[in-house]
């Protein structure tokens, strides 16, 4: 009984941040990713996006957490854990 209420509770947490992601999007990044503001890389935009991957998610993690040059620490969504973080990013450089 406790597994099947555990495994319920898990899942049920899975949908929300999943859900989550564009919400904080919207509320945030999309102000500079959606439109290329102040030089930040376009949602969407591959190439723009590339050579960053490379640098690597958790560094990329890190200059979302504590912000790199026009991108400020959060950007914006200061209750964004770096587990937002990570799943922010991977909406935006698809
Ligand atoms: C005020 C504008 C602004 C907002 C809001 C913003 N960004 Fe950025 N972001 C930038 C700019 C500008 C850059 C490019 C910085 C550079 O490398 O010069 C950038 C770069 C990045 C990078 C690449 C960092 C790297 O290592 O190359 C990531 C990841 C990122 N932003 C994530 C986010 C996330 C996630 C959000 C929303 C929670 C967000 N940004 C909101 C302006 C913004």
């Amino acid at each position: 009984m406790r597994n099947i209420l555990a495994v319920l509770l898990l899942s049920a947490t899975a949908t929300v941040a999943h859900a989550g992601v564009e919400e904080k999007y919207n509320q945030s990044c999309t102000f500079c990713h959606g439109t290329g503001a102040a030089g930040a890389p376009k949602t969407g935009d591959k190439a723009a996006w590339e050579p960053r991957m490379k640098q690597g998610m958790d560094t990329m993690v890190k200059h979302a957490r504590e912000g790199i040059n026009a991108m400020p620490p959060k950007g914006m969504c200061n209750d964004c854990s770096d587990e937002d973080f990570r799943a922010l990013i991977e909406y935006m450089t698809k």
